[in-house]
């Protein structure tokens, strides 16, 4: 049997709310920490994480160019590569598209800004992960130290699903990192978002093992994922893994 592969999807109708930032530092500390190989994808019609990646000077995590209606063969295919997660960025939107991409989720993580606008617009996205019975961890990002709202925020997101226990601060070095293609963990390891991501990460991961021994029914009961148990015949199609985008 094939060894199972993971999908992450990040996923917010709000617009900024941390989507390609945390597809791309996730993707890059779950490599940092040996649990490669990872792949990428990006879905969204902006491309701001593929942007992301063609300026990156090292070639993993590896980024599957995809497009919606290709997903389930990518996916597939990623799996038969042996890659171990994938991480899913979407757009800002709530759409039938974004919804099948959450089909083939393992988990959602939906990253909020502690802000009154982000708390109230969560609720369509927490609809479609519901509606797919799928797990989602919402992460708190962007949140100014010591602020109160910050947990406010982690209370009231806390009434609809499991908020993630690592606050995700606001630091400049999130977006100044990713100019160049790289990370907080490449410009500036051991620093406090570097630890913020290496702390995440361990969440995450932790959650879907968890997920994975404890909550018998998120596999089915020949022990597929979510992926596994959408495969059925594959249409082989030639790789295009890692590849530069004009
Ligand atoms: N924790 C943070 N600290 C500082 N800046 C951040 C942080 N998280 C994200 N940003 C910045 O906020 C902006 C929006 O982030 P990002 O692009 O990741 O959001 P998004 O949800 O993918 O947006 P969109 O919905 O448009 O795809 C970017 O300029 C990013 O660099
Ligand atoms: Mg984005």
């Amino acid at each position: 049997m094939l060894p199972s592969m993971r999908v992450i999807v990040f996923a917010s109708q709000k617009g900024g709310s941390g989507k390609t930032t945390l597809s791309g530092h996730m993707a890059v500390q779950a490599e940092l920490a040996g649990a490669g190989p990872i792949a990428l994808i990006d879905t969204d019609p902006q491309g701001s994480l593929s942007k992301w990646w063609n300026v990156r000077e090292s070639e993993s995590p590896y980024f599957i160019q995809s497009v919606f209606s290709n997903l389930f063969q990518d996916l597939d295919l990623a799996r038969r590569e042996g890659f171990r997660y994938v991480f899913i960025d979407t757009p800002p939107a709530v759409t039938r598209a974004i919804s099948e991409v959450v089909n083939f989720a393992d988990i959602v993580i939906i990253p909020t800004r502690p802000s009154p606008h982000d708390l109230r617009a969560v609720g369509p996205t927490v609809d479609i992960v519901e509606s797919k019975h799928k797990q989602l961890v919402f992460v708190v990002n962007d949140a100014t130290p010591r602020a109160r709202i910050t947990s406010e925020a982690a209370v009231a997101l806390s009434q609809h699903g499991t908020v993630a226990p690592t606050i995700v601060h606001n630091r400049v070095d999130y977006a100044s990192s990713m100019i160049d293609g790289r990370t907080v963990m490449e410009t500036n390891a051991g620093g406090r978002s570097a630890k913020e991501m290496e702390s995440l990460w361990k969440y995450v991961q932790e959650r879907l093992h968890r997920m994975e021994t404890v909550h018998a029914g998120w596999l089915d009961e020949n022990g597929q994922s979510a992926l596994e148990a959408n495969t059925n015949a594959l249409g082989r199609r030639a790789p295009s893994f890692g590849r530069r985008l004009q």
